[in-house]
């Protein structure tokens, strides 16, 4: 089996920013409540560019930091749950940006989990030898399924990529993963996102007409995260035999920061080992740890050695985290 290296890590986010106070002047609602509540400040939304679009430059910047070139690249994983279309899928999208022609490209669906998801496949894909570089990209243009009449949901995301390049290496790099699921909470997070119903099958004119947007039922996924984020943590700690202490940085799905704030006093670990940046980019589900991962890199808060821990939760239900030394 070989060991795996992040050997790369990019990221990127349209121009645009929309932030509080734009929305007050959208929906009834405040600066002083989504900061209050959720942490976030502002975010960025796409006004032409589409999820390929901020994938492909997430991988190409990745690509460049870790110095690949493009024909090296043999498997292109993209988590999204705002693909360009259903078909063809956002990945083979990135392949043709990108030139990457001797890439194997699919996407994964698993909603905030996405990039943990799509990471573990990467491993077992690589991890047998047959496959040697791969590029994981989490990217979303979730402003695509907002309801933007939602003062609910809609202060809440944001849209953005970031990526990272695997390959073989000789250092631990990915030690350990861990994944779940529970459709029994398909409700708590939707977005009938594609053919909403069988058309031989009846509907009202407003149903025909609604575009697809994502409801949450907020409170109850607050106490999912609440619960699933330590469980998460605990499975990592137990699977590679360290201690909660030995763990450098907790990279979170970045949701809100009141989950975030929960975990670690649940887990009575301190707020500074879980790095923190949805103040600036809301929720951006699949994309939030890459582009976390890919702050850290640029802010030398990543030294040869640490022991990181990453963990989605989200929409499904589903869950996953992973343990690197990085
Ligand atoms: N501005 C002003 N008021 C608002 C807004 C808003 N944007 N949104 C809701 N409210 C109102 C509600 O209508 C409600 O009013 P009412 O009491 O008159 O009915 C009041 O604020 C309280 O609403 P709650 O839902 O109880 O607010 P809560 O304190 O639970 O915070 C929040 C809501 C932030 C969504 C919280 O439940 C939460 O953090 N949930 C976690 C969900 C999450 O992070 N989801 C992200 C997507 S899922 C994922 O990534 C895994």
């Amino acid at each position: 089996m070989h060991n795996l290296q992040i050997m790369g890590t990019g990221r990127w986010v349209p121009e645009q920013q929309l932030t509080n106070e734009d929305l007050s002047s959208i929906v009834d609602t405040t600066d002083e409540w989504i900061t209050s509540r959720t942490g976030i400040r502002t975010r960025h939304i796409s006004t032409w560019e589409n999820t390929s679009d901020l994938a492909s430059k997430a991988a190409q910047m990745a690509l460049q930091q870790a110095n690949i070139q493009m024909e090296e690249v043999d498997l292109i994983i993209v988590a999204t749950m705002t693909p360009d279309s259903s078909m063809p899928s956002t990945a083979c999208l990135v392949q043709k940006q990108l030139q990457a022609k001797n890439a194997v490209c699919f996407d994964v669906s698993a909603a905030c989990s996405g990039f943990v998801y799509a990471m573990t496949i990467a491993k077992q894909f690589l991890q047998t030898g047959f496959y040697k570089t791969a590029v994981v990209i989490g990217a979303e243009v979730l402003s695509k399924v907002i309801d933007w009449q939602d003062r609910n949901t809609c202060v809440l995301f944001g849209d953005g990529a970031g990526a990272v390049v695997l390959q073989h290496s000789q250092d631990l790099g990915v030690e350990a993963c861990y994944l779940g699921s529970d459709g029994q909470g398909d409700d708590l997070l939707e977005c009938k996102g594609v053919a909403l119903q069988n058309p031989l099958k009846p509907c009202t004119q407003t149903e025909s007409l609604r575009r697809p947007s994502m409801t949450m039922k907020g409170r109850e996924v607050f106490q999912f995260a609440l619960q699933i984020v330590p469980a998460c943590i605990q499975q990592l700690l137990d699977q590679s035999g360290y201690t909660i202490e030995q763990i450098d940085h907790i990279v979170l799905h970045q949701a809100n920061i009141r989950i975030l704030e929960g975990v670690a006093k649940k887990m009575k670990v301190p707020k500074e080992k879980f790095y923190s940046n949805m103040e600036y980019y809301g929720n951006t589900s699949a994309a939030s740890i890459p582009i976390a991962l890919d702050e850290m890199r640029e802010q030398n808060l990543l030294k040869k050695g640490d022991k990181v821990i990453l963990v989605g939760f989200g929409g499904g239900l589903t869950w996953g985290a992973i343990l690197l030394t990085w």
